[in-house]
């Protein structure tokens, strides 16, 4: 795919499906995050960044109540209407019924809509086409309707569109990023607060490269949901001793040793990794700020240590990936990014040896997994916006 033929191919997919020109065509990117794995829904601290792949969107609203979905590089059309929206149990066409489920329990008025979506965003490699495609959507009936949401309430509309109507109890982040994010920048997001500082990447000599692993676990949803109860049943038990705590972000390692053997040892292993997690975004952020790419390093090849031991969401495969990147010259740091049990790996890689680090992975993934890697680089990007 290559994204040079975006936005003009969505546009002009919308005229021949619908016979006229969009009424807005919207770009919404997806993510990379670079630490802050697996906090937001602990409402921790993440650092994600909007990058230069992305979901366009072709919309124009119709005068019923009918809905028209196109997924132009599925080739798959969905039809259905706002006074029937339930799940469609295909997939794709969920996250756009989800956006006008959660619009109409907000009591906004939404007219019927033909849609036409997009785009070079790898599907199931973690970086969050799902988040994009309801972000855009939502971003989309905002200016078309001229309700005036701000992005932070899109991305908490976006999400409860994926709680609620998809069904996966996803945190905040990655909508956020979508919608957010500012072209060469993580953002710091606070996930409680919603407050946002945004940390500079001025490292030109160095580039973030991703590994897909190919690996689309089927269980991510459930073992993901999973996750977050085990979070909660910590928060139950800490609670007994600090009652005033109401999250893991409240959370300090000292508090889990006072609670010794109440907490169960997998609850243990799994808040311990949540507590260390939003300590290192801490360090990340200051490790930014003075431009160590020694610390940024070490902090992601922690972060990955943590993941796969004590909050056990890696897999064979990225747990290869992260091997085979820490023993290459050019990186700095590596780990697995997103959800788990599959996805992608980001690497921080020395610029002038890029296309070799590739190679080098491409022919060491091969070797031992007998089939193909894919590897791109990516660029912080702009968060979602309309096209001119
Ligand atoms: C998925 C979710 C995010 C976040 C990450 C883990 O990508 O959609 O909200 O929880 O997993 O950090």
């Amino acid at each position: 795919m290559i994204s040079a033929t975006y936005p003009g191919s969505i546009a002009q997919s919308f005229e021949q499906n619908f016979g006229r020109k969009p009424a807005l065509v919207v770009r919404a990117p997806g993510h990379i995050n670079l630490l802050g794995e697996h906090t937001d829904y602990n409402e921790g601290w993440v650092l994600p960044a909007a990058i230069d792949r992305a979901i366009w969107l072709a919309v124009a609203p119709r005068t019923d109540a009918a809905l028209h979905l196109v997924a132009h590089d599925l080739g798959e059309k969905y039809t259905g209407s706002l006074h029937q929206l339930e799940k469609s149990g295909r997939g794709w066409p969920d996250y756009l019924l989800g956006v006008f489920h959660v619009l109409q329990q907000e009591n906004l008025p939404v007219a019927g809509m033909d849609v036409v979506f997009g785009g070079d965003i790898p599907i199931g490699a973690g970086l969050s086409s799902s988040a994009a495609l309801e972000g855009g959507m939502l971003f989309a009936i905002n200016e078309l309707h001229g309700f005036g949401l701000e992005r932070p309430q899109l991305a908490r509309l976006a999400q409860r569109a994926e709680n609620e109507f998809v069904g996966m109890k996803c945190g905040i982040m990655d909508m956020y990023a979508s919608l957010m994010g500012r072209a060469g920048h993580f953002l710091r997001l606070d996930c409680r607060t919603l407050a946002t500082e945004y940390a500079p990447f001025d490292a030109p000599d160095w580039a973030f490269v991703l590994c897909d692993s190919g690996v689309k676990h089927a269980l991510v949803d459930s073992e993901y949901n999973q996750r977050r109860r085990e979070c909660e049943a910590g928060v139950a038990i800490l609670r007994r001793f600090f009652p005033e705590i109401r999250s893991l972000r409240d959370v300090s390692e000292a508090m889990l040793d006072e609670a010794g053997d109440a907490l169960p040892k997998l609850i243990r292993a799994r808040c311990r990794y949540v507590v260390a997690e939003n300590g290192r975004v801490e360090k990340m952020c200051i490790a930014l700020k003075n431009n160590d790419l020694q610390t940024i390093g070490q902090l992601m090849f922690d972060t990955h240590e943590g993941l796969r031991t004590g909050y056990e969401v890696s897999c064979a495969e990225m747990d290869f990936l992260v091997e085979t990147a820490r023993r290459d010259p050019a990186v700095q740091g590596a780990r697995m990014m997103g959800g788990g049990f599959g996805g992608c790996t980001l690497n921080l890689v020395r610029r002038a040896d890029e296309a070799h680090f590739k190679s080098r992975m491409q022919q060491a993934f091969r070797q031992k997994w007998a089939r193909e890697l894919a590897c791109f680089s990516v660029q912080l990007s702009d968060g979602t916006g309309l096209c001119p």
